[in-house]
């Protein structure tokens, strides 16, 4: 029996309870306008080619489907283990998706200068690469702890002609960049366009940033029917914001035989203070323009998270993320830093393929999921990184752990 699963946000721009626009009133004008440009790009077929095409010859899609065989014998040979290859996109991430979608709607609403805010740096990086390809010009806030471990990003988004400003307060990561750029923003409203990373912020983004990511999911169905004549058992990724993870389950979401998994950094354990593990430990709040779960006190202030990944080091999440958790249609677990190093080596040893810190998350499920699988269990893990950006933080943890 299908279910229907109520996929659009209404018109306040909500998913259920969470979503909408908590913004400065001097916001809600550039919001607006967005909207509208947005909804003019919806009923343009010329937009979605020119993207498409862009995706294809600029980004390198169809990424493939690769079935990991001796990963699936490593993790107990019962379930069929297959990655979704974003790590093979141009940039080497998921997040040039998106990118290109905005700053292909950036150029159409005739904005010259684009902002981003980045944690892992790769959506610096997919920014900075769009902007150059377009001629735009490009400032990326970085708080500065993310930008002492991710060097490798902030000096490729250099090179690549883009302004790293470093945001100082707080715990100096991605909720400080965000909070830097929306300050910037507000100031300079009129030639500016936020081009934002991820399925957070106010109305439109999360939905927009959706739309833009869906072809992860989109690809995945199509392939998986050719490859397996069925939809997958099972479909895990990892949650920072929520873009890979919401691109990859959204055209799945009405498919009731297929089991959602999203999942959070536990860092060094949800009994400690040190995770990002928004959903399951967070309360409804609003952050950063939108009503979500956000990791706060019991006076309502925003606790610092952590991880080891810099990309799902983040106290909230997106709104319709917020949904999928209340309504049940997504189950979301946690990883803990040391069992999502252990699933990167695992893949890198046994497939010659190293992930994003961030993706291993979604490796570390993925290993508990195929230990309790049925025979010949389907199981989809979205790869949505490569990880190249993590080789000093790893190389610094395996020499802490006496494990390199
Ligand atoms: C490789 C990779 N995966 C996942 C994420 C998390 O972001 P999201 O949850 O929006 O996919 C990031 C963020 O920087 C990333 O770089």
């Amino acid at each position: 029996m299908a279910i229907h699963f109520e996929t659009e946000p209404d018109l306040q721009g909500r998913f259920g309870e969470f979503g909408g626009k908590f913004v400065p009133e001097t916001l809600m004008q550039a919001l607006t306008e967005l909207e509208q440009a947005y909804q003019n790009i919806k009923q343009d077929p010329h937009f979605f080619e020119e993207y498409r095409a862009l995706l294809k010859s600029y980004s390198g899609r169809p990424t493939s489907l690769y079935k990991a065989p001796h990963l699936s014998e490593r993790w107990g040979g019962k379930a069929k283990i297959y990655l979704k290859r974003e790590d093979l996109n141009h940039t080497g991430a998921h997040k040039i998706n998106n990118a290109i979608g905005q700053a292909l709607l950036a150029k159409r609403m005739g904005k010259k200068n684009i902002i981003a805010e980045t944690g892992a740096g790769q959506h610096g990086v997919a920014a900075a690469t769009v902007a150059a390809k377009f001629g735009l010009n490009c400032k990326v806030f970085m708080g500065e702890e993310d930008i002492a471990r991710q060097s490798l990003n902030v000096f490729r988004m250099k090179l690549l002609g883009a302004e790293v400003i470093p945001a100082k307060s707080g715990s100096r990561t991605l909720k400080d960049a965000t909070n830097e750029a929306i300050r910037y923003w507000v100031t300079h409203v009129n030639d500016c366009y936020y081009l934002i990373g991820s399925v957070v912020g106010p109305h439109p983004y999360p939905r927009m940033v959706r739309d833009f990511q869906r072809i992860i999911g989109d690809e995945t169905k199509e392939q998986m029917m050719a490859l397996e004549g069925k939809l997958p058992d099972k479909i895990i990724a990892c949650v920072g914001g929520g873009s890979n993870a919401i691109g990859m389950f959204y055209p799945f979401l009405n498919d009731e035989e297929v089991q959602l998994f999203g999942v959070e950094a536990a860092g060094k354990g949800t009994e400690t203070d040190q995770h990002a593990a928004t959903i399951t430990k967070g309360k409804p709040g609003v952050m950063h323009g939108a009503m979500t779960y956000v990791l706060q006190d019991d006076e309502g202030q925003i606790q610092e998270a952590h991880s080891i990944s810099a990309g799902l080091d983040y106290p909230g999440v997106g709104p319709e993320h917020a949904h999928l958790a209340y309504t049940g249609r997504v189950k979301y677990q946690c990883a803990t830093d040391a069992a999502s190093l252990d699933a990167l080596q695992d893949l890198c040893l046994t497939e010659g393929i190293l992930p994003a810190i961030e993706s291993a998350h979604a490796l570390a499920e993925a290993k508990n999921q195929a230990q309790q699988a049925d025979e010949g269990d389907v199981i989809v893990v979205n790869l949505s990184g490569r990880g190249d950006k993590d080789v000093h933080t790893l190389q610094t943890y395996l020499d802490e752990e006496g494990t390199a």
